[in-house]
């Protein structure tokens, strides 16, 4: 999936060696997120105790929040080897079914992206998550036949940015669901610190407060930022980066105080000017900045949303007055109209339904 321009960046082989360099390698290393890493500790726990393979795990919530590092923690912690795939590469049931069958016994298998796997995959996936086993047709038409295959037990780990996209016989079978929520700036902070240790980088509390603050509740893009602010500080000659240094490298880069990055402003724009504030169609406003609906909807909507900066209604995405007023926008008189007001406080719940699924639902 495309993001926001500086991220991409990250596609680069060094930028992602550095990424997955990063990396938290276990659960006590891995910062906030709190209620899920005590309840996953706990789910691990007991299944090394009893001896057991764990149950199959669901990760949700925004890119960039740590689903693939704790899919490798969970092959790390159960000591177990780790394979890795991803819904848009299992375009057929065969596809899958030659994954299953090269799984060894209490093998962690990582489907990323799983809300994007094919139908008939992820009826194969049911029967192979519930009873270990698969049924390999052989044949076509009339002459086909099932023929019964058993599989090794193995955990799945699944990960996903569209929780409400998982069918429900899908969600349901995994015994544990975690959903990840945006970082505060202090663990933003400790996640930076942590990484400049890593990177032997030396940056003082306020220039750690500045890049957090600028880092969208998102660790990879606060690692991104501490190496664009690495790269900056480099080329400036500056030995020991601080608040001033922070700020005026993450200004070139485009990246706000608030931490919107151009693609952020690009939708909040688009609303303003070009559909007055709302509401507006996801997909009118996807066509509006270029980009898929689903980049929209997964990269830019999550943060924008929690800001406070864009209202989720039943008849559309409205800019919130606090966006106007960051584009440096005046709130036109009327746009907030009790009507649009009202719509905002009876719809969010409407337009979220489904979207971020509650744990264990
Ligand atoms: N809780 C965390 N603590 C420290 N670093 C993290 C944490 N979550 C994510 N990261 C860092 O952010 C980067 C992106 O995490 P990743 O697991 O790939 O996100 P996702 O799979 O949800 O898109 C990783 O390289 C990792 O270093
Ligand atoms: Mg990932």
């Amino acid at each position: 999936m495309a993001e926001p321009s500086l991220v991409a960046a990250g596609e680069e082989p060094e930028e992602r060696a550095i990424e997955a360099a990063l990396r938290p390698k276990n659960l006590d290393d891995f910062v906030g997120q709190h209620r899920v890493r005590k309840q996953l500790s706990l789910v691990l726990q007991a299944s090394r105790m009893r001896g057991r393979t764990a149950d199959h795990v669901l990760f949700s919530g925004p890119p960039g929040l740590g689903k693939t590092t704790l899919a490798m923690i969970v092959a790390a912690e159960m000591n177990a080897p780790l394979r890795l795939s991803s819904g848009p590469a299992i375009q057929h049931a065969g596809d899958l079914a030659a994954i299953l069958s090269s799984l060894s016994e209490g093998e962690v298998l990582f489907l990323d992206e799983i809300h994007r796997m094919s139908r008939p995959a992820e009826e194969m996936l049911y029967m192979a998550m519930e009873d270990f086993r698969v049924d390999i047709v052989v044949g076509k038409g009339a002459g086909a036949t099932a023929i019964p295959l058993e599989l090794p037990p193995f955990t799945l780990v699944g990960a996903t940015t569209r929780a409400g996209l998982l069918p429900g016989p899908l969600r349901d079978r995994f015994g544990f669901t975690g959903h990840l929520e945006f970082y505060s700036v202090p663990e933003l902070e400790l996640v930076l610190r942590r990484s400049a240790g890593l990177l032997d980088l030396k940056v003082n509390s306020a220039g750690f407060a500045e890049i957090a603050g600028r880092s969208r509740g998102t660790p990879r893009i606060a690692n991104r930022l501490l190496r664009r602010v690495r790269d900056w500080a480099l080329v400036h000659g500056i030995e020991q980066i601080d608040s001033r240094a922070a700020s005026a490298a993450l200004d070139m880069y485009e990246v706000d105080k608030k931490g919107l990055d151009r693609l952020d402003r690009a939708v909040l724009e688009a609303l303003i000017t070009k559909f007055g504030g709302g509401p507006v169609g996801l997909s009118t406003l996807a066509i509006a900045v270029g980009e898929e609906t689903e980049t929209v909807e997964t990269v830019a909507e999550p943060f924008l949303v929690r800001e406070g900066l864009l209202g989720r209604t039943p008849r559309g995405r409205i800019a919130m007055a606090p966006a106007w007023t960051h584009l440096g926008y005046a709130i036109p008189s009327g746009v907030f109209a009790q009507e649009q007001l009202d719509l905002f406080d009876s719809g969010e719940e409407a337009a979220g339904a489904g979207e971020w699924a509650p744990e264990g639902q």
